[in-house]
C-alpha cells in the first residue's frame, strides 16, 4: 500500500521532519536521490529519534540519548544499548510527489 506524505519540495534536503500518518510518528529524510523514514522512536529506552545524528556515508541514524545505531535501510542495531530493531518504511518517489510503502 502506497500513502502519499507530500511535494517531495515540501521536505527539504538533509533535514530530519516529523510526520505523522495512520501508521504513526514517522521522521522523513531527504538525501539527494533516496528518501528514508523511520519511526519517531528509539527502541532502546523509546525516546525520540528525531534528534538522532544521520550518518549519511553509512545510511545510519545514531541515537543522541545513549548512542545507538540503527541501519536506515533496515531498521537493524549497528550499535548498543539497543537491541530490537527500529521501524522503517520504504518510500518511492515518483511524479514529483512522495510515497511511503507500507507493506
Ligand atoms: S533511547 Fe536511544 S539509545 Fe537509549
Amino acid at each position: 500500500m502506497e500513502i502519499l506524505l507530500g511535494d517531495i519540495n515540501d521536505f527539504p534536503l538533509h533535514q530530519s521532519v516529523v510526520f505523522n500518518n495512520k501508521l504513526g510518528e514517522f521522521v522523513v529524510y531527504r538525501m539527494e536521490n533516496r528518501v528514508f523514514m523511520f519511526e519517531n522512536m528509539c527502541s532502546h529506552e523509546k525516546y525520540p529519534l528525531q534528534d538522532g545524528i544521520i550518518q549519511e556515508d553509512s545510511e545510519s541514524i545514531i541515537c543522541i540519548h545513549h548512542g545507538a545505531q540503527f541501519d536506515l535501510n533496515t531498521g537493524s542495531v549497528q550499535s548498543l544499548p539497543a537491541t530490537r530493531p527500529i521501524k522503517v518504511l520504504k518510500t518511492l518517489i515518483r511524479n514529483g510527489k512522495l510515497y511511503a510503502i507500507d507493506k
